[in-house]
């Protein structure tokens, strides 16, 4: 389909072309982890990606009303880990807002040796990050870390998001 000429209410793109054109962008998925206090809390992002080498900056955005993004500013640490090709479930249950103590008894947990943030010990690798900057950024915020601490984990393939829907890295020949 054709959006190039399609308007929205006459106030610039037309944002389901926006969606669907940013959707073309094949990404991993990964599970934005976060502790404070007693309280853990997780979303699933495909917005991840690295940012600095010297000093070692990554970064995701988060919708302002994720309850994730106000764990992650009040706790100052956040855990990323990678998802593998059979982890669709845990993605899917991780996009879901409200309460996860169910989930989170569901998946295996390691703790970041710094800040103990719990990241999924089944995914391919985990980061753990310290927050530096979170910038507002229209509906969303981009969280900015500097990873003090990661881990490959697990010899999976990964999960990819492609055109809204799951995909799987077809194995070479
Ligand atoms: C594959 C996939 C990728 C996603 N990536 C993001 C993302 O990068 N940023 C974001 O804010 N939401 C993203 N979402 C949606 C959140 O996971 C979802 O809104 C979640 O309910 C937020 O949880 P919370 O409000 O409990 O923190 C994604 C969902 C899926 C299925």
């Amino acid at each position: 389909m054709c959006y190039h000429t399609r308007r929205n209410e006459g106030r610039g793109l037309n944002l389901r072309a926006f969606r669907d054109t940013l959707a073309l962008y094949a990404t991993g998925v990964t599970v934005v982890l976060s502790r404070y206090g007693l309280a853990t809390h997780g979303m699933t992002v495909n917005s991840f990606t690295s940012v600095s080498l010297r000093p070692p900056l990554v970064l995701f955005c988060a919708d302002n009303r994720a309850d994730t993004l106000k764990t992650v500013q009040q706790a100052g640490y956040y855990t990323v880990s990678i998802l593998g090709e059979e982890h669709a479930w845990i993605s899917q249950r991780f996009a879901v807002a409200g309460p996860q103590e169910d989930l989170l008894a569901e998946v295996r947990l390691g703790q970041g040796p710094a800040s103990g943030v719990p990241y999924l010990s089944d995914a391919l690798a985990f980061l753990e990050c310290r927050v530096t900057d979170v910038i507002p950024a229209g509906d969303h915020h981009i969280v900015v870390g500097e990873v003090e601490h990661l881990g490959r984990l697990n010899p999976h393939r990964p999960l990819i998001y492609f055109d809204h829907r799951y995909r799987r890295l077809t194995p070479e020949p």
